[in-house]
């Protein structure tokens, strides 16, 4: 998603050190790639990795390490290496093409697989364990909280019942048993892709992952260093809103304050004031980015 824009906005160029976070089928680390900057890309998934290793590193190219790691774990990665700042970090979050259209990755209810879901496929916990295992309540909150899905009781009632006769064990089986309960009536989108969305951010715990590398990106980022975050849902979208519009906010003012005082986490500055979308082309090329957003911020001079 943003192919050109991404590059553009995270200042990418020679003498330039940039995290691609989400390398997945490689785009965007191309891109950074040949704008001459030095590159070093992050995927948690192994396949994402060799798939790129064999596509971009036999070309020689000496500006790029490619790490398999979560982007939580940017900082700790950047002080082990002794790289005391970067110029700029970009994440594409939530799934790749490859990992949805890989029935055995278990992400898709279209094709049938293992209920797995796990982008890092070393991770404790399956989707099959969340489903087969969490008490109903918790299994309702999940599904409301990270799928927004309001028949969050119902489906989860009907995963509980199920699950007592066998336990869920391939993707179509959930989806199965997901459209017993919540009939499509004429609807375009699969009843099941809301409690899909809702498992596949809980087993990879997606969000904790986002507001650590946020945090952290303060600390990462050298002055004028750019934060590039494109987001594929409105849980998302919001969680990174929140951050860049509390982080650069020179002052906070509360009513019960004589006079406003200064933000001690006043360390960015908006570069674009609205998020952007993707153009009317880029959906009708790829209907599933249609929610996509993109947002930028600029780390301060301290
Ligand atoms: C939307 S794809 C990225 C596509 C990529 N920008 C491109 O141009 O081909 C998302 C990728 O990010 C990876 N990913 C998601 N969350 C991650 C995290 N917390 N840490 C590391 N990789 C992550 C996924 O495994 C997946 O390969």
């Amino acid at each position: 998603m943003f192919p050109e824009e991404a590059i553009h906005f995270l200042n990418a160029g020679p003498e330039k050190l940039i995290v691609d976070g989400t390398v997945g089928g490689g785009g965007h680390t191309r891109r950074i790639l040949a704008s001459g900057a030095l590159t070093l890309g992050l995927d948690q998934d192994n396949d994402a990795l060799a798939y790129a290793r064999d596509r971009i590193e036999p070309s020689g190219c000496e500006r790029i390490a490619l790490i398999r790691s979560n982007f939580r774990h940017l900082r700790e990665l950047l002080d082990e290496c002794r790289i005391d700042g970067v110029d700029g970090i970009l994440v594409d979050l939530g799934v790749s093409s490859y990992q949805i259209d890989t029935p055995d990755r278990g992400f898709s209810f279209r094709g049938d697989g293992p209920l797995d879901m796990r982008m890092d496929t070393s991770g404790a916990c399956t989707a099959a364990d969340l489903v087969n295992t969490l008490p109903e309540v918790e299994l309702a909150d999940i599904i409301y909280r990270y799928g927004e899905e309001r028949g969050s009781r119902r489906i989860a009632r009907a995963i509980v019942e199920r699950r007592t006769a066998m336990p869920f064990r391939t993707t179509k089986d959930l989806a199965d048993c997901i459209e017993r309960v919540k009939p499509r009536r004429g609807k375009k989108t699969h009843p099941a892709t809301q409690t899909f969305q809702a498992l596949r951010i809980a087993v990879n715990d997606e969000l904790g992952a986002l507001e650590k590398l946020l945090e952290d990106s303060v600390a990462c980022l050298r002055p004028g260093g750019r934060l590039v975050v494109i987001t594929f849902h409105s849980l998302e979208d919001r969680i990174v809103k929140r951050f860049i519009r509390s982080h650069s906010t020179a002052e906070i003012d509360r009513p019960e304050w004589p006079a406003p005082k200064p933000n001690p986490e006043y360390s960015f500055s908006t570069v674009l004031r609205k998020a952007l979308s993707p153009s009317s082309e880029e959906i009708s090329v790829n209907p599933r980015a249609r929610s996509a957003r993109l947002r930028v911020a600029e780390r301060l001079i301290d």
